[in-house]
């Protein structure tokens, strides 16, 4: 996996949102690059630990929005979010992190659904969220 670099086509047109996003590719991208170095199994579950619990505060902050504002793909988006969070902790769990591992298979799957999820799901708020006034 290779670094994943911000595109204007990544905005989905709330500036609060847009920062998250930002914050959490950053954060992969420290994984994606600490593969290369793998300094020590510290420093790479500090660095698991943190995206997760910060994926999760930004997921929680997205879905407060969608209930303030009665977003019709709420649910679609909560089920999303939550299959995010098990399926890397599953990762993490079936040997994909460990002394000297950060699997391939685990960084591909980070930002591939980041990438993924933006572009398609979240992607579908920014006119809803527009036009409720929210940039
Ligand atoms: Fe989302």
């Amino acid at each position: 996996m290779e670094i994943i670099i911000w595109r204007d086509e990544f905005s989905v047109g709330v500036a609060e949102m847009d920062q998250q996003h930002k914050k959490l590719l950053a954060m992969i991208n420290r994984l994606i690059a600490e593969q290369k170095k793998l300094t020590d199994q510290k420093t790479i579950a500090n660095l698991l630990t943190d995206m997760t619990d910060y994926a999760d505060e930004h997921f929680r902050a997205e879905e407060f929005l969608m209930a303030e504002y009665d977003y019709d793909r709420k649910t679609e988006q909560e089920d999303q979010h939550k299959a995010f969070i098990e399926k890397t902790q599953s990762f993490c769990l079936a040997g994909n992190v460990g002394p000297n591992i950060l699997s391939e298979a685990l960084l591909d799957y980070l930002g591939t659904y980041l990438i993924g999820h933006i572009l398609k799901e979240d992607m579908q708020y920014k006119h809803f969220f527009n036009k409720k006034g929210l940039r």
